[in-house]
């Protein structure tokens, strides 16, 4: 029987749960692949067969869903370096460039990964693109009061920008209470002039281009898996 999508996303969760080592500081990503992350690593949490584990979240569904674990959460005071991350993605592109933030974590994702020595990706192969924004927009997330302001600059970068919504229709606010406008490009011929584009207009917090921040992404296609890294180790 053909793997479901959910169950291609265990397996590439399975697989990096196998990188976590008892006494690490884990980034743990959001999603319904970093999820399956999440529980794996609780268990063994939970089982002993990982102990010393310490973690910073990346929403407040995965700190919550962390804490029913029983994993002991920390803050940058303490840890402002991570051993590990891992999360999920929307995009995954050849050089391992990435769009995230369909879950509206991307701000805390992005803080997260950038505090970590390895940052791994997994996910399954309908992510994967040749160019990104193939399939999905770039979700930018911006502060309210700046919103109105900002959208026709979006714009300006050859997008169409709309402001996330829920079911009643009202603004999506993110963990931090700030807006998202989904951007659809057609296609991003150049990721990093991109990058700073958004990132330089004030009000604007961040975006979910993650430009030469993942260290390996793991893929789960077919029953197969594999594993594209730019760690040296
Ligand atoms: C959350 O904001 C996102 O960046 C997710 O990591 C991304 O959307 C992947 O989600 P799934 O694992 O649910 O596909």
């Amino acid at each position: 029987m053909a793997m479901t999508k959910d169950d291609l996303k265990k397996l590439a969760a399975a697989k990096a749960a196998e990188q976590v080592r008892s006494g690490m500081a884990l980034g743990l990503g959001t999603g319904s692949t970093a999820k399956h992350f999440i529980n794996m690593v609780g268990e063994k949490y939970k089982s002993g067969e990982l102990t010393d584990l310490v973690a910073i979240a990346t929403s407040v569904r995965s700190v919550e869903l962390a804490r029913s674990w029983g994993i002991p959460l920390v803050s940058f005071d303490t840890h402002p370096v991570l051993d590990l991350a891992v999360d999920g993605a929307d995009e995954i592109d050849p050089q391992l460039n990435l769009i995230k933030g369909r879950g509206a974590a991307m701000l805390w994702e992005k803080v997260v990964a950038t505090a970590a020595k390895r940052f791994i990706i997994i996910s399954d192969d309908s992510k994967n693109v040749t160019i990104l924004g193939s399939l999905a927009p770039v979700p930018v997330e911006v502060i309210p009061f700046a919103a109105d302001a900002v959208r026709p600059y979006l714009e300006g970068l050859g997008c169409e920008a709309i402001l996330r919504q829920n079911d009643h229709g009202e603004a999506v606010r993110t963990d931090e209470n700030n807006v998202i406008f989904d951007c659809r490009f057609d296609s991003i011929d150049d990721p990093q002039r991109l990058d700073q584009l958004i990132k330089q207009r004030t009000g604007v917090v961040e975006h979910g281009l993650f430009i030469d921040m993942a260290t390996s992404a793991i893929i789960a296609g077919n029953g197969e898996i594999t594993v594209v890294s730019r760690e040296t180790e």
